[in-house]
């Protein structure tokens, strides 16, 4: 394992020794060449913000897939114009906070949860982060860091100055305790909520930076990885006509209706659904298929575990029939799901938590291979080539933090209270040293320490 090395108390003194050779060569380096002018490499004078991006604000301007989807910095006319039908769950949670009053400087007190949480703020276009409880364990802290990331990215490329927001998002997949508890609910951006959550503000998954426990590198690797792939970028009619999934059936809130996905696909010819062991390595290399190899079936079987899946949005890349049961949690793209039998219909989703239907469902798509092909064509012009591209993903971002600050009801602060005698600070740490130290606070100089905290 690669963090054991972290162990060798070697190593620092390596590190520290390589350290100071770099410090003496860069002093010796510098004797030698004295900076340059700083007058005659000033840096043009600035620009106001829209000049820059005229060409691209034209009238004409219109989302263009596959020319924009990557593009994170689409200005917030063009998000509007190119994503129309994305900002749902943002409009809901506004509309729930007007009906209930502005968000409080209480609501963004993170001390609810104990861990898995971060208290950050934006404050003129950078990101700073607060607090964050409980993070440094391999469940939390992947999740954590790829988010800070993916909001830090939809900050940086704007071409807008963004409103000063403070608020706090969970990691957790299960969001919200305050129900459970006989409390209502509590104020906080989180990955996917229950239908009566209404206090949720949803953000965009962890998976859309990457996830690389299940060997996603990046999101976009797999876009690409998917389109370029023989079996991933196959026509439909060219893909294997039968039903794929693998997972784990057994130690999940929802065992019955992976038990019933199980049952009902059994021995079928159109079938090709395996439950996997996780503790079993010889069972994962032999059933474990990628997700470019998931994209190469016509039928996709999408189910939910603990929580929601994070599994749907990538299977909503791959321009095949996505097959589900009625889901409980909500992500931010689900209002686009449409399961009607009309024009638009692009998923085949159960009215009933359970899969009893399936064998029906699948004999009339497989005798109606057009109509089946409607759904899958249907699904990467809505998921593919628009809701789900990267370029959305950043647009959510930015409208969400826009909607926040509809309903914020008290000024960021950027210092910390005036301590008698002292000079103010400011408060938490920005963005590019979190990452670097993963900590709110650190001595200087530093003394060595852990890299992070993994239970290896
Ligand atoms: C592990 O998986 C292999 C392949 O599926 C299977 O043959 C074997 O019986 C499994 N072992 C255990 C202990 O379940
Ligand atoms: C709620 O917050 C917004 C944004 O800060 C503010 O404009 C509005 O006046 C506040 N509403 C109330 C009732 O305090």
């Amino acid at each position: 394992m690669a963090l054991t090395v972290t162990r060798r108390p070697l190593l620092y003194l390596e590190l520290f020794s390589l350290l100071c050779l770099i410090i003496i060569l860069t002093a010796l380096w510098k004797s030698s060449h004295p900076p340059p002018n700083p007058i005659a490499t000033a840096p043009p004078p600035p620009t106001t913000h829209f000049s820059a991006t005229k060409p691209l604000q034209s009238p004409q301007w219109s989302f263009q897939y596959p020319r924009d989807a990557s593009n994170h910095g689409l200005s917030e006319a063009q998000c509007l114009s190119a994503f129309p039908d994305l900002y749902h769950e943002i409009d809901r949670a506004v509309a729930h906070r007007r009906a209930v009053g502005n968000i409080t400087l209480s609501d963004v007190d993170p001390a609810w949860r104990g861990d898995g949480v971060i208290r950050a703020m934006i404050h003129h276009n950078n990101l700073y982060i607060l607090e964050a409880r409980g993070v440094s364990d391999h469940n939390h802290r992947p999740r954590l860091l790829a988010t800070l990331h993916a909001i830090h990215r939809a900050v940086v490329v704007s071409q807008e100055p963004l409103p000063d927001i403070e608020f706090t998002f969970t990691v957790h997949d299960y969001a919200e305790l305050g129900e459970e508890e006989g409390k209502p609910g509590h104020t906080t951006w989180a990955y996917a909520r229950l239908e009566k959550q209404e206090s949720l503000w949803l953000m965009p998954d962890f998976n859309m930076w990457s996830w690389p426990d299940v060997g996603i590198r990046s999101y976009g690797e797999f876009r690409d990885l998917v389109l370029e792939d023989e079996e991933g970028a196959a026509e439909f009619v060219d893909k294997i006509p039968k039903l794929v999934w693998r997972g784990a059936v057994h130690g999940l809130a929802a065992d019955d209706l992976r038990g019933s996905l199980m049952e009902h696909a059994q021995g079928r010819e159109w079938s090709d659904v395996q439950a996997l062991d996780w503790g079993n390595k010889s069972d994962i290399d032999a059933k474990l298929l990628s997700m470019q190899q998931h994209c190469g079936y016509q039928y996709l079987a999408q189910t939910e575990g603990n929580t929601y899946s994070g599994r749907l949005k990538f299977l909503l890349n791959c321009g095949s029939v996505v097959v589900a049961h009625k889901m409980n949690f909500v992500e931010p793209y689900h209002h686009l799901l449409d399961s009607s039998r009309g024009e638009g219909q692009n998923i085949v989703r159960f009215k009933d938590r359970d899969f009893k239907q399936l064998q029906e469902t699948m004999e009339y798509y497989l005798a109606r291979p057009l109509e089946a092909q409607r759904i899958a064509d249907n699904s990467a012009r809505v998921f593919r080539e628009r809701y789900l591209t990267p370029a959305a993903e950043a647009c959510y971002w930015r409208a969400l933090f826009r909607g926040w600050a509809q309903v914020q009801g008290f000024e960021v602060e950027f210092y910390r209270p005036e301590e008698h005698g002292k000079k103010r600070k400011p408060r938490g740490v920005p963005f590019e040293s979190y990452v670097i130290m993963e900590a709110v606070d650190w001595e200087i100089p530093p003394r060595a320490r852990k890299i992070c905290e993994y239970d290896l």
